[in-house]
């Protein structure tokens, strides 16, 4: 009786485990992680922490530009009637204008990869069906077995009478209670697994499609063109200044012996002339890259929904050189937005802003925070305290990538590597508060059992969401600084 009880129960939380419609949105939820992670606490028999790092502080003073000039009467920008084609996606054709037409080849190998997951465990759980009908077969054979005794025991307690009376009573509902489960209940909770599996077949029919389709448009590289607006200038504050109001892609010349280069301009969030440094949205390019690239840059800078211009922003990194080299331009001020998958949005603004060349690994410094997200850049974090929060600060600290430890924890030591664990390149010290170039994790909550290494990998902003919670959308932007 008890394993046949068990079995209930197995079946109950099989049937309860929660399998979403197609239309339905993956949810985040609800569930609050309190377990900062983000740092790596100290071994204080065998390891000493230095928080000290000698960075400059960033560029401050007189700035380039003057306050803006009130609404300068410029009419709408025009575009270029020679078009640029751009290889971009798989692969990269012309690389000093940057990637531009994103093919969604990276999302694919993503979900290739995702595929052969599911597939393994739908094969266990047609298993376990299998199993579940076959055990229900047994206790079938069992419960009749159990009618016909209970019938031999009728006759048996008629001759005898109002001796074994009760005890057939008892025989009786233990008989009708395996009976009902085994003639109602089992056989609806296999057709209710049945048709999970089937459901989930018919997904996985889908995602297979939509690849075939994808693996087809990926055999060339595809080409998009994005017309190239007439208003060009050193960056996007010089063309707002020029006429150029219109958020979306341009091409800039910071310095005339360096070849222009392809950005994002935001010209509309607080008056616009934002260089867009950084953007995540929806996870299509993959920021687990070594140190060229985070040098040079990587991603899609931007593409077109039909609009004939490229309006939208793509997921890019524009690039150490490029960043460091405008934001010495003169005092740089920096915007960083972040969504979470719910929809609300904070930002956090640090009015100067400066990254040092190569030479130096990139140095960070910043100061002069505003905004709501919270300054894990120049504090650490907040739910951390004493050693451990210094050890979450960013500012002072040079850049690192998976094959270029430049951190702050114990140097030299290749298995304490942040950028490694914690899966983007970053300013990291040991190792962070803030993890804009983390993993993207589709929905926001996430687990340790989930990350590569067991540390909080993801999308992180923890004074705001927490370790365990990887944002939907973040991006960076930088201005020169003017009253
Ligand atoms: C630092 O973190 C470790 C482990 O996370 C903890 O045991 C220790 O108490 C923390 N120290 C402080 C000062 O909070």
């Amino acid at each position: 009786m008890k394993w046949l009880l068990l079995l209930c129960l197995c079946v109950y939380a099989v049937q309860c485990s929660d399998y979403d419609d197609d239309d339905e949105e993956d949810k985040p939820k609800p569930v609050k992680v309190f377990d900062p992670r983000g740092h790596r606490p100290l071994d204080k028999k065998r390891e000493v922490y230095n928080p000290v790092r000698n960075a400059p502080p960033p560029i401050s003073g007189g700035s380039r530009y003057q306050g803006r000039p009130t609404e300068a009467p410029v009419g709408r920008q025009e575009y270029e009637k020679q078009e640029q084609p751009d290889a971009g996606g798989c692969t990269h054709a012309s690389e000093e204008m940057g990637e531009l037409c994103p093919t969604g080849c990276e999302l694919k190998s993503a979900i290739v990869k995702q595929e052969r997951n599911v597939k393994g465990e739908v094969s266990k759980l047609q298993k376990d069906v299998d199993d579940l009908s076959r055990s229900a077969n047994t206790i079938y054979n069992y419960v009749d077995g159990m009618s016909n005794a209970l019938r031999e025991r009728q006759l048996v307690s008629n001759e005898n009478g109002d001796l074994v009376t009760r005890y057939t009573d008892d025989l009786e509902t233990q008989h009708a209670f395996a009976k009902e489960a085994i003639t109602t209940v089992f056989p609806s909770n296999i057709r209710i697994l049945q048709s999970v599996l089937d459901k989930i077949r018919l997904k996985i029919l889908r995602v297979e499609k939509a690849i075939l389709a994808q693996k087809d448009g990926c055999q060339e590289p595809c080409t998009v063109s994005c017309p190239i607006p007439v208003v060009s200038g050193k960056e996007c504050e010089d063309i707002f200044r020029k006429g150029g109001k219109d958020s979306g892609m341009y091409l800039i010349q910071p310095d005339s012996f360096y070849q222009p280069y392809k950005v994002y301009c935001d010209q509309t969030t607080q008056k616009g002339g934002w260089t867009t440094v950084q953007n995540r949205m929806d996870g299509s390019v993959d920021f687990g890259r070594r140190w060229d690239d985070y040098r040079r840059g990587f991603g899609n800078i931007a593409f077109d929904v039909g609009k004939g211009h490229c309006s939208n922003p793509g997921e890019y990194w524009l690039g150490n050189d490029r960043i460091s080299q405008l934001s010495k331009l003169g005092p740089t001020e920096i915007l960083m937005e972040m969504q979470d998958w719910s929809g609300s949005k904070v930002y956090a603004q640090y009015r100067q802003f400066t990254v040092q060349g190569e030479m130096t690994n990139y140095i960070l410094s910043i100061d002069g925070y505003s905004g709501n997200a919270g300054n894990g850049l120049l504090e650490g974090a907040s739910t951390l305290f004493g050693e451990n929060r210094t050890m979450t600060i960013h500012n002072g600290m040079k850049f690192s990538t998976y094959d270029r430890d430049n951190d702050n924890w114990t140097p030299g030591d290749p298995s304490k590597q942040c950028s490694r664990e914690d899966g983007g390149g970053w300013w990291y010290n040991r190792c962070h508060s803030a993890n804009p170039n983390g993993r993207y994790y589709w929905g926001g909550s996430y687990t340790r059992n989930m990350a590569k290494h067991g540390t909080d990998d993801g999308m992180v902003w923890m004074n705001w969401k927490g370790s365990w919670y990887s944002l939907k959308a973040m991006t960076m932007k930088i201005r020169p600084f003017f009253s």
